[in-house]
């Protein structure tokens, strides 16, 4: 795997615009060589900003917006209307602006009967939609290292031979959440982090070190098989 990119831009506006360009690049190559691009998308406010600006620029870039998969690195478990859904987001900000067709998240709280079950019908969608890997993972990072539901410490660190798992504690609230496990965010052909602000400098810092622990800062387990790209503001890279 290669070594991290990283990638620093001046304010979050410019990194959104940066991201999103890139991202629409990604997509129309990907269908122009005949495929249909898997995107992992995340939630959290830089993504927001992202996607109102793949939105903004969508017209232009050719994209057949049926022709994608979309999938979440975490959902959080709360009813489907809650404006708290990583979904309900996006599909606002970006998704059904362009008329995606192809959605893939983990049941919400009125949709399943408990949280095990919402992680399995995810983990059973993830594996039969996802034929090879992701083209794409866009994952945010919390100030204590965390990247999409996996917390620092926490047992769902070690989850293996699932695509996702229920996380009831998350320190960061809504506390009940699906997270795809250390094992499928790894299954990316490109990683990106969407870093903004000096919240995360520090565990920007910590996740790039020589060295660290995955279970301190998780954010360290995740790398893409041809890329891993930190896209930084400059306040979120003050720290390197
Ligand atoms: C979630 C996200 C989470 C987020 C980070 C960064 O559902 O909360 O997936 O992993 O990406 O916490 O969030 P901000 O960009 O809002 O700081």
């Amino acid at each position: 795997r290669p070594a991290p990119l990283v990638e620093v831009h001046d304010g979050p506006d410019e990194l959104a615009t940066a991201i999103a360009g890139e991202l629409l690049n990604r997509i129309s190559d990907s269908q122009a060589a005949g495929n249909i691009p898997d995107i992992g998308l995340t939630g959290g406010s830089i993504a927001r900003a992202v996607h109102r600006e793949v939105a903004r620029l969508a017209d232009d870039s050719g994209v057949d917006w049926g022709a994608v998969r979309f999938f979440f690195g975490d959902e959080r478990f709360v009813p489907a209307a809650d404006p708290e859904r990583n979904v309900g987001q996006a599909r606002d900000d970006l998704l059904d602006v362009v008329g995606a067709r192809q959605v893939f998240t983990a049941p919400a709280s009125d949709e399943v009967a408990d949280l095990e079950e919402s992680a399995s019908q995810y983990a059973a969608t993830v594996q039969e939609q996802i034929s090879g890997e992701l083209e794409v993972l866009m994952l945010g990072i919390g100030p204590d290292g965390h990247v999409a539901s996996l917390f620092p410490d926490h047992p769902a660190l070690a989850v293996i031979g699932t695509e996702a798992t229920g996380v009831s504690d998350s320190p960061k609230p809504p506390p009940e959440r699906v997270t795809l496990t250390f094992d499928t965010l790894n299954r990316a052909q490109c990683v990106w982090f969407l870093v903004s602000g000096e919240g995360k400098a520090e565990a920007v810092a910590r996740a790039l070190a020589e060295t660290g622990s995955i279970e301190e800062t998780p954010a360290r387990g995740v790398h893409g098989r041809l890329e891993t790209v930190w896209f930084l503001d400059r306040e979120a890279a003050s720290r390197l």
